[in-house]
């Protein structure tokens, strides 16, 4: 029983009471929870890095590229370095692969996960304080020596995936495969269970794109966002809002808690980039939590979890959220 800061009590259900419950009813791993565990415990340290922005210096351009090109912000290379060295010493875990590294990281020789994170999600928002994550993914570590080929799992193989939500409330979700689950971080520094298998409306008016890659589309979507852009007079029939705010977990994150529809597509700029997100660190752990909480994710040819992965840092399409407007704008795709 706890007494929260507005004086109401409850009985709290920490992250590690909701993951021995789920290692009794569900058979899950003990060492699947070590791994859940030590990945809270990173992120409750990326926590204390966001939380002091410009007091700890930690604002601003770290003056390098990742393997993607992109410039790394000091937060990106923090994150990630403080998820290796939390991650290294987990016994369970084999090895680890991010979005910020080349290659994959061999970390025990006898661990039976690997585990696969985009150590700071939003990186465009570090600097002006909006809400930015940590996304990751756990993976089965299939035998023999450990190689690039180990990770190239579709996301249908993960075992757990979720993000943490650096925003207003620090929150973890989590996936372990039965259902979804939301935790709060409290005043003594623990995730806290607030909601348990949120469910995604079928249905939805509020869409999520950058509108400012609009002459780039395809022609489905084209027509697509034109068709809601029309609202009540237009062949959809009602009206849509659209939010952005290019942070995926935040996107994400709102999309569980009241539905909606998320999309990155690919465009013409760039026919070998099928897309901006990652396959392994984004679209794979993102799109798990969405089915889970009985969305659809897809990348307008296929389920995002059925792709093969032929790349650890692939990119690729992503359409998720509310089922009935994915399979709308899925079948728009693939009726052109
Ligand atoms: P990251 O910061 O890890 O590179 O990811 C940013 C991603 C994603 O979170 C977001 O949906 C999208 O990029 C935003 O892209 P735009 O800046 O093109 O809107
Ligand atoms: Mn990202
Ligand atoms: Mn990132």
């Amino acid at each position: 029983m706890t007494q929260n800061l507005y004086g109401s009590t409850s009985v709290s259900v920490l992250l590690n009471n909701y993951l021995q419950q789920h290692e009794q009813n569900h058979a899950l791993p003990s060492n699947l929870t070590d791994v859940l565990n030590s990945i809270s415990q990173a992120c409750l340290h990326i926590n204390e890095a966001v939380r002091a922005g410009a007091l700890n210096n930690i604002l601003g351009s770290a003056h390098t590229g990742n393997i993607q090109g992109e410039e790394q912000k000091k937060l990106d290379v923090l994150a990630n370095q403080i998820l290796i060295d939390t991650l290294s010493t987990q016994s369970a875990v084999a090895g680890l692969a991010s979005e910020e590294e080349e290659s994959f990281i061999s970390t025990n020789q006898k661990g039976q996960y690997l585990v696969l994170f985009d150590p700071l999600d939003g990186s465009s928002n570090i600097d002006v304080n909006i809400s930015i994550g940590t996304i990751f993914s756990i993976l089965p570590k299939p035998a023999g020596e450990l190689k690039t080929e180990s990770f190239l799992q579709t996301g249908r193989h993960q075992v757990a995936s979720g993000y943490v939500l650096y925003g207003p409330q620090t929150i973890l979700v989590l996936t372990v495969k039965h259902g979804v689950a939301m935790f709060t971080l409290n005043q003594h520094n623990q995730f806290e269970l607030t909601e348990e298998n949120p469910s995604i409306p079928v249905q939805t008016t509020e869409f999520a794109i950058n509108m400012s890659n609009q002459r780039h589309w395809q022609a489905p979507m084209q027509k697509y966002i034109a068709e809601l852009l029309a609202g009540k007079i237009g062949i959809r029939g009602k009206d849509y809002n659209m939010r952005w705010v290019a942070s995926m977990v935040a996107e994400v994150h709102r999309i569980l808690i009241r539905g909606g529809i998320f999309t990155y597509p690919q465009d013409q700029r760039d026919p070998s980039k099928p897309g901006k997100l990652r396959l392994m660190y984004e679209a794979n752990p993102m799109s798990l939590l969405i089915e889970q909480a009985q969305g659809k994710a897809t990348n307008t040819q296929q389920n995002i979890l059925d792709i093969q992965p032929n790349g650890l840092h692939q990119r690729v399409a992503v359409v998720l959220g509310s089922k009935e407007e994915v399979d709308y704008l899925t079948a728009k795709h693939q009726n052109c």
